[in-house]
């Protein structure tokens, strides 16, 4: 997608140096500051301190990673310990394991000499796939939002869609996914209007997601996160789309906190509540969101403190409590299938229950 109308990915591979170059997120909106990582503590870092964020660019950074630590060191110690160490950055999104496992399954049975070769080529791999699979995301959400406009019995009406965090082109390689259908509904010539909550305590709908819309020209309005139960209620949102970090089997979805009282508040209104998903987010091992997904805990001076530019234009923190005070800051909670109206992914649009979810791994599986 676009910054300052060049196109952009928000991880890009150098292969002159080996390298990958990441927009590093921490200085968005006010600056958009590029950064290279050239070893797997680069990548290990960025992941941890959220230069790079949203599961899926979680995963690419991550498989670059492996790929950095194997050109130093190839052998099967070294190949574990930095999965390790990769792994450990962050609990909540699965496509961080998803992405270790696939350049390990591919690199495991190969020669010392080989593997790092093989790691870089898979790592462009994902990067790739992760682009086809988020347009066809955007794809599939654009014929539910064109269902949506068309039941609205006004073709030239506004769609007002909510989502929440950022689940667009910074949280992945590019496109995005709940913002995929929204460019793809924009690109497309209909008319689409986003409420943004800021997304508390990090900010990444103020911060990340405003700036993709304002870039690529979507109207949008900012929100208070506590502002949705309001508008769903008042009749101003037609339809709620969100990403996620962790799907369990039986569709339970994780996301960014806050996410969980927007399906609450959706369904109390009767408005559908989608969440795009990569399958690759989906983890196949476990059933129950609210027992078995790591929830991450965060430190509490996000929650105590806010970033921001001062009147000189510099980057400053404040503090918005009491000395002192403490707080607790769940970075992510638990949304359960029965609130979730269906899951879009890059297969098409898929209910979240237990059979449809199954039906939907037998027909990957038969894909090979
Ligand atoms: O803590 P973050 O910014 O990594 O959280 C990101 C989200 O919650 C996104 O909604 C999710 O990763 C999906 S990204 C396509």
């Amino acid at each position: 997608m676009n910054i300052h109308g060049q196109p952009h990915r928000s991880i890009e591979a150098d292969h002159s140096t080996r390298s990958a170059r990441i927009i590093d997120q921490t200085y968005l909106p006010h600056q958009v500051e590029w950064r290279d990582l050239q070893t797997m503590e680069d990548a290990a870092e960025a992941i941890q301190v959220m230069r790079v964020r949203g599961a899926p660019l979680i995963g690419a950074t991550a498989a670059f990673g492996l790929y950095f630590a194997l050109r130093d060191d190839a052998k099967d110690a070294a190949l574990q310990r930095a999965y390790v160490v990769l792994h450990a950055t962050r609990p909540t999104a699965i496509n961080l394991r998803w992405a270790l496992d696939r350049v390990k399954r591919v690199v495991a049975p190969l020669n010392v000499e080989q593997r790092a070769e093989a790691a870089w080529n898979e790592a462009l791999a994902i990067c790739e796939d992760d682009v086809r699979t988020n347009h066809a995301i955007g794809k599939h959400g654009l014929e539910l939002f064109r269902a949506i406009q068309a039941k609205k019995g006004d073709a030239s009406a506004t769609l007002n869609v909510m989502t929440h965090c950022n689940a667009g082109w910074l949280a992945t390689v590019d496109w995005g996914t709940a913002i995929s259908p929204i460019y793809q509904a924009h690109d497309a010539g209909m008319k689409v209007h986003v409420w943004v909550s800021e997304t508390r305590p990090r900010g990444q709908g103020a911060s990340l997601t405003a700036f993709e819309l304002k870039e690529h020209g979507v109207p949008y309005t900012l929100i208070v996160d506590n502002n949705a139960g309001h508008l769903l209620q008042r009749g101003l949102v037609d339809v709620v789309i969100v990403g996620t970090d962790r799907v369990t089997a039986h569709g339970d979805v994780a996301n960014k906190i806050g996410t969980y009282l927007k399906a609450l508040a959706a369904k109390a209104h009767d408005v559908p509540f989608y969440v795009a998903t990569p399958v690759s987010t989906i983890d196949w091992t476990i059933t129950d969101g609210i027992r078995e997904i790591p929830i991450e805990q965060r430190s509490a001076r996000e929650v105590t403190h806010m970033p921001g530019l001062n009147a000189a234009g510099v980057r400053e923190e404040v503090l918005i409590t009491p000395a002192g005070t403490q707080a607790r800051n769940d970075g992510f909670d638990v949304t359960p299938a029965s609130l979730v109206t269906a899951l879009v992914t890059e297969h098409g649009v898929v209910q979240a229950t237990e059979r449809a979810m199954r039906d939907l791994l037998a027909k990957m599986q038969a894909q090979g």
